[in-house]
């Protein structure tokens, strides 16, 4: 057995949770896109978290985890995810002490690393082998890089060009993953307000970061819904008049939830489009070849 293997029999392993409901799949579903298809995520005791779950077919590319980059590996996203009091409530030693009793585990750690007792490291080492062999499944982009454009309608095509042109979403969103892995802030702070959500500024104190999250990769786009760090957003067409609109404009004069958080600042590459309805409807199609 390889150490992706036996970390994939670890991702789907609910006694790594605190109650033994909840197992890494459990929010990271294959056939959900790799996420839950919830706006926000429930966890332990059915708590509700802030954040949506994010898709993990490109988390092995990622620098740093998280919609805000806290976590700067994947062992310690996976730890997070583990002892988070509100996902899976595990306990490092129990974990340790059960999967340690377990013959069946025994023997597959003993067979790849030799004997000696099973850790922590050792578990998320597997799950993380595990993570790193995951790909965005195969799509009509993959295939028009392979065959050429003719695998496009011109519909699509004429999404991908607004796409590096006239939207200027692949400013943001470039490279393999769709993803400069830089912090952005697109707007959606809700400063002030109900779902306030102060991202990156948690983190790091930095008035510049209020509001800011990790561009995220569209690969697999039309099957990750509902979509950014709050889950607010059912559909891609909801997003692409988001954009056209310029965002939205933060009114209120004082934050939620920290009395010290200057007013978030709209990054400038986030600007109104002017794009008609015809090519809104092609940016979506575009984005759905993803
Ligand atoms: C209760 C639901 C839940 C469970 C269980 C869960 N996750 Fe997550 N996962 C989330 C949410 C929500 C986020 C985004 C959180 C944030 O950014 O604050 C996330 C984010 C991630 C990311 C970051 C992806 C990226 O691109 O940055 C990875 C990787 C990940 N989870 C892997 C795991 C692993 C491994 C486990 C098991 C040890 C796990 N998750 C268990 C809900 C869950
Ligand atoms: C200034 C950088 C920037 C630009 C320009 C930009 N994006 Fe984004 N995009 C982001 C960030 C950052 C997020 C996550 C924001 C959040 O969750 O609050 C995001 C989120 C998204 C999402 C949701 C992804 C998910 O998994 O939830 C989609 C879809 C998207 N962008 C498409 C586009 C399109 C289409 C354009 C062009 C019209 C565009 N973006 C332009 C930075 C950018």
């Amino acid at each position: 057995m390889l150490q992706a293997e036996l970390g994939e029999e670890l991702f789907n392993e609910r006694r790594l949770s605190g109650s033994g409901q909840y197992a890494c799949s459990s929010c990271h579903n294959r056939e959900l896109g790799m996420g839950d298809g919830l706006r926000t995520a429930f966890g332990h005791d059915r708590q509700r978290g802030n954040r949506n779950a994010q898709q993990i077919f490109t988390a092995g590319f990622m620098h740093e985890l998280f919609w805000d980059g806290r976590a700067v590996s994947l062992e310690d996203q996976a730890i997070a995810a583990m002892t988070n009091p509100i996902e899976m409530a595990g306990e490092p030693a129990r974990i340790e002490e059960w999967i340690n009793s377990d013959p069946d585990y025994r023997a597959k750690f003993a067979a790849l690393q030799g004997e000696g007792r099973i850790t922590l490291r050792q578990i998320v080492g597997a799950i993380a082998e595990f993570q790193k062999t995951l790909r965005p499944p195969r799509s009509k982009w993959d295939r028009m890089l392979e065959e050429g454009p003719s695998v496009f309608t011109d519909e699509e095509l004429a999404g991908l060009h607004l796409f590096r042109t006239k939207a200027g979403c692949a400013n943001c969103h470039n490279g393999p993953l769709f993803s400069d892995q830089r912090y952005h802030n697109i707007g959606l702070t809700y400063y002030g307000r109900k779902y306030e959500d102060l991202g990156r500024y948690l983190l790091t104190g930095k008035a510049e970061d209020v509001g800011r999250f990790r561009t995220p990769s569209l690969r697999a786009i039309g099957q990750t819904g509902p979509y950014m760090h709050n889950g607010l957003f059912p559909t891609l067409s909801g997003i692409v008049n988001l954009y056209n609109a310029g965002s939205v404009t933060e009114k209120r004069e004082a934050s939620l939830t920290d009395p010290a958080a200057p007013r978030p600042v709209l990054d400038p590459l986030v600007k109104e489009l002017n794009l008609t309805a015809e090519e809104r409807r092609a940016l979506v199609a575009f984005l759905e070849t993803l």
